[in-house]
């Protein structure tokens, strides 16, 4: 029975857990919050550095197991921010050279599918996968995750916070957004980019920004046009990509995959198409330590493993870099 020691900190989130073949031992966070402003590479960082030994430690005790016994330490080598991913990686190495024990790289995309599908029973999804950095349609041909369609500019959570934070909102706007577009009364035209299987947010949040700013028409109703627009981008290149591949599951990952204004969305589409839509708990779609556990499992049952010499961190990791072996 394997046993490994995950650790995520790629940008808002430092957490770890240890997870053992089909089943959580423990996991424990301390996510970073910015004063103000959006996430700030090096304070997050800094932020990491000082929670990191609390994080390891509080893990250890709640998973009540030897350290002796855990059988590979995993780390999101990236994508993230250079400053956060190296101060993880830095624990990371540390802690396999301290137990002696494999070290494993974990690709933080597809990561967030792992876990998806682990936790949903999901066999061979499409995937949206949608969070701050990052929006991507995904799904797994032959031995690699392949991006049918993804954004060419910022991720829909970078999108959603940046359009927030004119307000003075705090970050993450996300969740806040969604509460004041559940307000919205009437929809009003915003920028709708897609071009073939992309699309682009930025020049809708320029748009919504500057439609709150003229005071044309309130947060409430620009926020919930927002929303509308920018799901309605992902969903029709999301459907476009089911009927590319004649695929009848979808998993929804990553953070923003907590917006129930978007799940209501795919699931309309999803349930047009005949087509099982699965979703996995709240807690898992964000940044966390077990998927990275997680996928570090399956990592090193597959002799997936990386010498520290060579576990230099990559701030752009793309997940159709990975080989899946597993
Ligand atoms: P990645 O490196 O995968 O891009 P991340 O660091 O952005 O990950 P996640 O936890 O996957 O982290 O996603 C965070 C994003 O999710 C933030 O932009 C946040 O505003 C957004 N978010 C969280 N909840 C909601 C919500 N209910 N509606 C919309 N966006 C949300
Ligand atoms: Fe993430």
């Amino acid at each position: 029975m394997n046993i490994v020691l995950g650790i995520e900190g790629t940008a808002w989130n430092l957490s770890a857990a240890i997870v053992e073949e089909d089943k959580i031992l423990s996991e424990y966070s301390l996510p970073y919050q910015p004063v103000g402003g959006g996430i700030h590479p090096r304070d997050a960082a800094q932020s990491h550095a000082t929670n990191i030994k609390k994080v390891i430690s509080t893990v250890l005790d709640k998973a009540d197991i030897d350290p002796k016994n855990i059988n590979g330490v995993a780390f999101s080598i990236g994508p993230g921010m250079g400053p956060c991913l190296r101060t993880v990686a830095t624990a990371a190495r540390a802690l396999s050279l301290l137990l002696d024990i494999p070290l494993i790289g974990v690709n933080h995309c597809i990561a967030h599918i792992e876990i998806g599908k682990w936790l949903t029973g999901a066999k061979n999804p499409l995937i949206l996968y949608v969070s701050g950095a990052n929006s991507q349609v995904i799904g797994l041909r032959g031995r690699r995750y392949n991006i049918y369609g993804e954004t060419l500019d910022i991720g829909i959570g970078n999108a959603i916070d940046k359009f927030s934070r004119a307000f003075n909102i705090r970050h993450p706007g996300g969740p806040k957004i969604e509460e004041l577009a559940k307000k919205g009364e009437r929809y009003i035209k915003l920028p709708y980019v897609v071009k073939g299987m992309d699309f682009s947010f930025s020049g809708l949040v320029t748009a919504a920004i500057n439609a709150v700013n003229r005071e044309e028409f309130s947060i409430y109703d620009v926020s919930f046009s927002l929303q509308e627009n920018a799901f309605s981008m992902l969903v029709e290149v999301t459907e476009r990509a089911l009927a590319y591949t004649d695929t009848h599951e979808l998993l929804l990952t990553g953070g923003v995959g907590a917006n129930s204004r978007l799940r209501e969305m795919l699931k309309i589409m999803c349930e047009d198409r005949d087509v099982r839509f699965f979703v996995p708990d709240k807690k898992y779609m964000g940044d966390n330590g077990v998927m990275i556990a997680y996928t570090g499992l399956l990592m090193l049952k597959s002799g997936i493993t990386i010498k520290v010499e060579d576990s230099t961190v990559k701030p752009n990791f793309r997940p159709d870099e990975v080989e899946i072996k597993w």
